[in-house]
């Protein structure tokens, strides 16, 4: 049986990738990498760009850069300046202690291609002394959650606390983490979530990462309803100090 090889990304890989952002992204509705921002992630963090080849092709790759970052202050406003900057290729700072998740996707699903790119992720950040994994999990299943929800509540709570309560509850429903601050919301008991959600249940269960909380998305994402959950991977813990 073929196997996944995990690699660095090299600049032949410009056409597969844009290929496989197409296949992705384009179905969901969101915008793809274009060939400037891939030339330019490259000579930003090669070494934070990796691709998962499968039989010769490209079917996932992610892109992370190394930024400063403290959770607890951490805000929507820090959260938009660092996305803005990874997407102008501005934002990489060799010295920070975390790292920024900015792009991963895979075009051949539930093939292990995913949580193979993310382990290898996790190793980086053991090998560079990362403090930190931030990344931004999309909340595809928010949108049919939604449709459960009452239309006299969805009148009457904002979107985005209708999201970090799908959120909790999934992070909830396969015991997973979340920052301390979470801990204290109350459920309203009419939010009944029965199913992961195929991204942000990844992140917390095969990653072990927790929920911080969720904020709009930078870009559209009609399925998670244009949100988006912070998830946090603290490495300082995996390691004991
Ligand atoms: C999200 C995505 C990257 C996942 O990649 P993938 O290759 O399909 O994921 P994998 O096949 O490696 O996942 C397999 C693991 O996830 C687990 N898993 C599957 N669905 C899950 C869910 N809803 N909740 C928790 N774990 C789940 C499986 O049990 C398996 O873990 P195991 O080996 O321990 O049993 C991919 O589906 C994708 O690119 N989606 C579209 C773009 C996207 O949303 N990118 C993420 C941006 S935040």
């Amino acid at each position: 049986m073929s196997k996944i090889v995990i690699r660095n990304v090299c600049s032949a890989d410009c056409e597969a990738i844009i290929n496989l952002e197409k296949k992705v992204w384009e179905k969901i509705g969101a915008p793809v990498v274009t060939e400037e921002l891939f030339h330019k992630w490259v000579s930003t963090n090669p070494e934070g760009f990796l691709v998962a080849v499968f039989e010769g092709h490209i079917h996932g790759y992610a892109y992370l850069e190394y930024i400063e970052f403290t959770p607890d202050s951490f805000n929507n406003m820090q959260l938009r300046k660092f996305l803005q900057s990874g997407y102008e290729g501005t934002g990489h700072c060799p010295s920070g202690n975390t790292m920024n998740g900015l792009s991963l996707a895979v075009d051949m699903p539930n093939r292990g291609i995913g949580k193979l790119i993310l382990q290898r992720i996790i190793q980086l950040g053991i090998e560079k002394k990362q403090d930190y994994l931030i990344a931004l999990a999309r909340l595809p299943g928010l949108s049919k959650f939604l449709e459960t929800v009452k239309e006299e509540i969805k009148a009457t709570t904002p979107i985005q606390k209708l999201a970090l309560y799908y959120a909790i509850s999934c992070v909830n429903l396969i015991r997973g983490n979340m920052s301390s601050r979470l801990l204290d919301i109350t459920i309203p008991t009419h939010i009944k979530v029965t199913e992961k959600d195929p991204v942000l249940c990844r992140f917390a269960e095969i990653m072990k990462m927790s929920l911080h909380d969720v904020f709009p998305s930078a870009f559209n994402d009609p399925e998670s309803c244009n949100m988006t959950a912070l998830m946090v991977y603290n490495f300082k813990d995996s390691r004991g100090g």
